[in-house]
């Protein structure tokens, strides 16, 4: 804090350019640091996708507003009907040739627009699953005309049979109890016992409540969980990822967790600071606090 003793300090719009780059150096140091391979775009996708190179990208994670109303300070979410489909169809025009040929991409949806976009993807890749995210969402009173709507649609899209698809870090642990269950001769050795199962393509977890640890100040983040998995199947360790709706930036986190690079767009400055924060924790998680060792232990430790 600057008091009536400090050196008058003169505007930046006074400075010459070479200060005014020195200032604006020393400004972007104050923000959280994000490590080299991730870029977070404070931009529109829409007008800014020309910078990526055709063919550069090994996955890209889509989280549109899906024409439902929500209120991200700005009206992207908006449009409804035939000009939410027309617009959704503009930006995948855009996206999806930045896609390698291993490449793939996931795009989260709901249930009123998956068919036209499914069949509209279907037209430039290969379907290769539908997901559904069970929310997880708790029983209440709400509609009373139809069945309560708990799930998200996920489109599963790749470029070519050949895309990229790694299960291994993305399997799931035998709980213990079916462990014993399948311990007859018949299974015994058997590796997928001991790696874990697929997934499968229905998904259940908890949405990001108000008190979840995870979440953050964005009406429709993801869980880190989720994207995370998309990560880890889809794109190779070192490969580039693509979120074109970046929000909160939970794609981010998970590429710098997983050593992937990244570049995201979001229009929204306060959106981009939260992913800014929230990537520089995940790159530089706080370091673990070495525990005094005990006198006792240590005496044991020492007679042993
Ligand atoms: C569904 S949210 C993404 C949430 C994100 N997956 C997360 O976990 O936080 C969609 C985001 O897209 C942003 N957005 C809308 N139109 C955009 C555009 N043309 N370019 C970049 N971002 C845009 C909105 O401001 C909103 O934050």
């Amino acid at each position: 804090m600057r008091d009536e003793f400090d050196e008058p300090q003169p505007a930046i719009e006074t400075l010459d350019p070479a200060a005014k780059v020195a200032a604006a150096v020393a400004s972007e140091a104050l923000l959280p640091q994000v490590p080299a391979g991730i870029q977070l775009l404070n931009r529109d996708f829409l007008t800014d996708v020309a910078n990526i190179p055709d063919g550069s990208i090994d996955l890209i994670v889509c989280d549109p507003p899906y024409g439902l109303g929500k209120d991200y300070g700005n009206d992207s979410d908006m449009r409804t009907g035939d000009a939410f489909l027309a617009w959704t169809r503009s930006w995948l025009e855009l996206a999806v040739p930045k896609l390698k040929p291993s490449g793939s991409l996931y795009i989260f949806c709901t249930w009123q627009y998956s068919p036209e976009i499914f069949s509209f993807l279907k037209t430039k890749l290969t379907m290769i699953n539908e997901i559904i995210w069970d929310r997880r969402v708790p029983s209440m009173g709400g509609t009373v005309r139809r069945f309560t709507s708990v799930h998200d649609n996920i489109g599963f899209f790749a470029v070519s049979k050949d895309y990229f698809f790694d299960l291994d870090p993305v399997r799931i642990p035998y709980d213990e109890v079916t462990k014993k269950a399948r311990s007859r001769k018949l299974f015994e050795g058997s590796k997928w016992l001991e790696v874990g199962y697929n997934p499968k393509d229905v998904w259940s977890v908890s949405r990001l409540h108000r008190q979840h640890a995870e979440r953050v100040a964005h009406p429709t983040q993801k869980p880190l969980e989720i994207v995370e998995r998309m990560v880890l199947a889809s794109c190779p360790k070192g490969g580039r990822v693509l979120d074109p709706f970046m929000g909160s930036g939970t794609t981010a986190v998970a590429c710098a967790r997983q050593q992937r690079e990244f570049v995201g767009y979001e229009i929204n400055e306060s959106y981009c600071a939260i992913a800014r924060e929230r990537v520089s924790i995940a790159a530089n998680p706080a370091p673990v606090k070495a525990q005094p060792v005990k006198a006792k232990a240590k005496r044991q430790t020492e007679t042993q």
